[in-house]
């Protein structure tokens, strides 16, 4: 599944903002790797692929993003366009980020660690994998 929720922010705008991430208390997942993207070009779509264990929160540090998640059955269109909102995803969910702001910058946080073995990459693939779930 997906899901897109608020982060609760501390701070006031005279003082500035800051977002805390803690594991069981805002954070759905345990991480252990993070990633950024940045300076895509607003033509370009990345992601397109699903992973088969890997869980995700993205959140768009700054600028905006589009993000698709498909589970096989539904599609939903999120936007990411504030610090203070994130985007889980579960596994096996069919991915594509797009409509990248020139800010763009896109933090993700992962449940495990980068394995190749772990991307489905192929549309075909997933689509048989998400049949015998
Ligand atoms: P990829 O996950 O395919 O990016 P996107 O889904 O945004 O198109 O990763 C791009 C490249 O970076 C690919 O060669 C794998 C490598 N990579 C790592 O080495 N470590 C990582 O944690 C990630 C996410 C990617």
């Amino acid at each position: 599944n997906s899901y897109k929720f608020k982060l609760g922010v501390k701070g006031s705008k005279e003082y500035g903002f800051l977002v805390p991430l803690e594991y069981r208390d805002n954070l759905p997942i345990e991480v252990n790797r993070i990633f950024y993207i940045y300076n895509v070009p607003r033509n370009r779509k990345r992601g397109a692929h699903a992973y088969k264990n890997t869980k995700q929160v993205l959140i768009c540090i700054s600028g905006s993003i589009k993000i698709s998640c498909f589970d096989g059955k539904n599609k939903t269109e999120y936007e990411l366009n504030s610090p203070d909102q994130a985007l889980y995803m579960s596994p096996n969910i069919w991915r594509e980020t797009y409509n990248h702001s020139s800010n763009a910058v896109v933090l993700v946080l992962s449940s495990l660690e980068y394995d190749e073995n772990d991307y489905i990459r192929d549309y075909d693939e997933f689509m048989e994998v998400i049949k015998c779930i």
